[in-house]
Order: structure tokens, then sequence, then C-alpha cells
């Protein structure tokens, strides 16, 4: 899609769109973290942009990818950092997507300083649960009687023993409660630091949408696309 070819039908709407992924410090120089580079949130927030919406892009740790056009980008670096400024951006918008990778846990306590080997083995690393931004958005939404916001989740799934993408996929809407979830499948050198994504749309409702492999734009564009006709029903 080049710009010029996109519609205008997201004129007047508000977005938030979150990016990349949290890191949770151990000391000053290490961190617990993942491999989610931002570019899907980012092709997210531009087609946003491009299609007529003020968008507020929350990023975190993204270094590598310059801002888009005409969107509004707060850089954030801890889960507890997103979490303010999401909600912040989320109280008056329209349509957040949640397309960052939050770190499930953090450690319990961080070092002032650098953690030094010795020559004993070292302490276990404690851990402790982060808040569910994406649960903590539809819980607020609730709290709103007649909000219109449209709550949209991501998941990269893999198959297991148990249960395959869809199966885990489906579970995962049912329990965070969004609108819409878009499914990556990863493994094979899908979805983390590649150019292409595939995967599926599903929305509350039941409805279950395939995305075919293709360009991160692309995906944004059937996300948007998912989200406005969600809207206009
Ligand atoms: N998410 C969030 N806050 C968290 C964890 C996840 O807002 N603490 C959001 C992500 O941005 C994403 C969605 O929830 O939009 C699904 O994330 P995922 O990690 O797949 O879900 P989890 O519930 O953490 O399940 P899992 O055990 O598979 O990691
Ligand atoms: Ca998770």
């Amino acid at each position: 899609h080049r710009a010029d070819a996109l519609p205008r039908d997201m004129e007047g709407l508000r977005v938030v769109v979150s990016a990349g992924g949290t890191r949770e410090p151990l000391d000053p120089v290490r961190y617990l973290g993942n491999r989610s580079s931002g570019k899907q949130g980012y092709a997210l927030a531009r087609t946003a942009a491009q299609r007529g919406a003020r968008v507020t892009l929350v990023s975190a740790h993204t270094l590598a990818l310059p801002d888009p056009a005409a969107v509004d980008v707060v850089k954030v670096g801890t889960t507890a950092e997103l979490r303010d400024a999401v909600h912040k951006a989320a109280a008056d918008a329209d349509v957040v997507v949640m397309a960052a990778a939050v770190a499930d846990f953090r450690p319990v306590t961080r070092a002032e300083f650098k953690i030094k080997k010795t020559d004993r083995d070292p302490d276990p690393i404690g851990l402790t649960r982060n808040p569910d931004v994406l649960a903590e958005l539809v819980e607020a939404r609730r709290g709103v009687p007649g909000s219109t916001q449209t709550i949209v989740g991501f998941a990269a799934e893999t198959g297991d023993s148990g249960a395959d993408v869809l199966d885990h996929a489906r579970a995962k809407l049912a329990r965070k409660g969004c609108d819409l979830l878009v499914v990556n499948a990863v493994g094979e050198g899908k979805a983390f630091e590649t150019e292409d994504n595939a995967g599926w749309v599903l929305a509350a409702d039941g409805t279950e949408q395939p995305i075919a492999l293709g360009s991160k734009s692309a995906m944004a564009t059937e996300v948007w696309d998912s989200a406005m006709s969600l809207r206009d029903r």
C-alpha cells in the first residue's frame, strides 16, 4: 500500500499503539527482556496516521526505528513506564492496540550497583509478576458506561503437545476480554526480527480472519481494516 493509496477512513479517531518490548533492570547494566523489534507496532502507527488518525505511539526499546511521520512518540523502558504512558494516552482514545511485548515478570530487586561475580555461585534471581496492561484497559473500559473504545491485543504463539496455535489464541482472547486478538505463529523464521508476518485476526464474536504472509505494513492494514469494520457495526 502506498500512503496516497490508503483510505482516510480514520480521520478524527484517536489511537494508541504500544510497540517494542519492555525491559526490566537487574542492575545498572543488565536487564530481562525479549526479542521484539517494534516493527509491527511502528507499521501500525504509521498506517493509522496515513489513514488520518491522531496517533500516540508508546515505544519500548525500539532504538533502531525512526519516529513515524505525524505520530506522537512516547519512549518508555520498563513495564511500569509503559503502563503509565498507555493508560494516560488511552483515557480519551477510540482504539488501543497493544502490539508491545510486555515483560510478564520483573526482578524483585534492582541492584543499585553492578552485580559483581565472586568465587561463589550467584544467588537465584527472584521474580515477581507485572500487571497485565491489556487486561487493565479492558477493566478500565468496563468502568465507563457507553464506552465505544476498541481494544486490540497481539499474541505470538507456538503450538505445543497440548494445543495448537489457534487453541492457545482463542483461549487468550477469551481470557483477556479484548475485541480483537492478532495472532502470529512463531517459529520457522516467522515474526521475530523479520520483515514479514502472517497469522489471524480473532474477534470476540468468534470471527476468525486469516492474514496471509506479507509485510508488517500489509498486516497493519488488515488489523486497522478489522478494527474499523468492528466499529462500523
Ligand atoms: N500484555 C500486557 N501486559 C502484560 C503482558 C501482556 O498488556 N503484562 C499484552 C500484550 O501487549 C499483548 C497481549 O497482552 O497485546 C498478549 O500478550 P501475551 O504475552 O501473548 O499474553 P500473556 O497473557 O502474557 O500470556 P503468555 O503466558 O502466553 O505470555
Ligand atoms: Ca506474556
